[in-house]
């Protein structure tokens, strides 16, 4: 995928990410986030969040009085992300850089920072080892590196009991691979046991294992969800189970949170 696909569908992203569910995605990280990060001290926290598009992540770091880096390839992103720092009056605070996460610029691998962001990146790689390594080589010793990904064991749940297609869940026990509606192009589908390991090997420790959207996808009646009452009810119930096992192994998104070693 090319980043001028990327801008060509940020409308259908901010849909998205205007959605119950979207809104669900973001709480729930900012929520996981605040806990590792809390204990680092009152900050301001240097934040670098790779492939961190028009800022989804980084406004709620920023409205806490972080400093945020996003990289990204897509100009179209960025902007949008300066634009929403800039409503909110956090702009100053806000960095951005136009790069690919494989080829990041000196101005950004000179420095460590106190946490790195990988969200939602990894779904467009095939090799996620190099992004993990890079992700995990600019925290510095004793920082909070998050790595989220599409959890592919939640694939078949889903075709099952939203499209209610048992056929087609079979089918993709195995798959490693989906389409992907809001970008319009294929995935490649990941798990937190495989990720795990390439933080281990990059030096971390103290890694968690949490969950987002854990029921949310398995109640089909969507329409309920745009009801305030509902979804604030929803969403204390996903805060609840995002780290309480067994919710994360099959929740649709996950997110690993890890302390950078030497
Ligand atoms: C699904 S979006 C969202 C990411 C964001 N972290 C979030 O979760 O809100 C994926 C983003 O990754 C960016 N991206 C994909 N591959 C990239 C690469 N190799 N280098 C830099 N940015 C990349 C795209 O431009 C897009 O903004």
């Amino acid at each position: 995928m090319t980043q001028s696909q990327f801008d060509a569908a940020l409308d259908s992203w901010r849909v998205w990410q205007e959605s119950p569910w979207g809104r669900l995605r973001y709480a729930t990280a900012e929520f996981n986030l605040r806990r590792r990060l809390e204990p680092l001290g009152d900050g301001p926290l240097r934040v670098l969040d790779l492939a961190g598009a028009d800022g989804g992540d980084a406004l709620r770091l920023l409205r806490r009085g972080h400093r945020v880096t996003i990289v990204d390839y897509s100009p179209g992103m960025l902007a949008a992300a300066r634009e929403r720092a800039g409503q909110d009056g956090t702009e100053a605070r806000l960095d951005t850089v136009e790069a690919d996460v494989f080829d990041l610029p000196g101005a950004v691998t000179g420095s460590r920072y106190d946490a790195v962001l990988c969200h939602n990146l990894l779904q467009y790689v095939d090799d996620p080892a190099p992004v993990v390594r890079s992700a995990v080589s600019l925290v510095r010793r004793g920082g909070v590196v998050s790595v989220m990904a599409i959890n592919r064991h939640a694939t078949p749940l889903g075709l099952a009991v939203r499209s209610l297609d048992p056929a087609a869940a079979l089918d993709a026990l195995d798959r490693r691979h989906m389409h992907g509606e809001t970008f319009d192009t294929e995935l490649t589908l990941h798990t937190a046991e495989e990720i795990v390991p390439l933080l281990t090997g990059a030096g971390c420790t103290g890694i968690e294992h949490c969950g987002i959207r854990s029921v949310q996808d398995h109640i089909t009646d969507d329409t309920r969800k745009h009801d305030p009452d509902f979804f604030a009810a929803l969403e204390a119930l996903e805060l609840a189970l995002t780290d309480r096992h067994p919710y994360p192994h099959t929740a649709k998104i996950f997110q690993l949170l890890a302390r950078a070693g030497d």
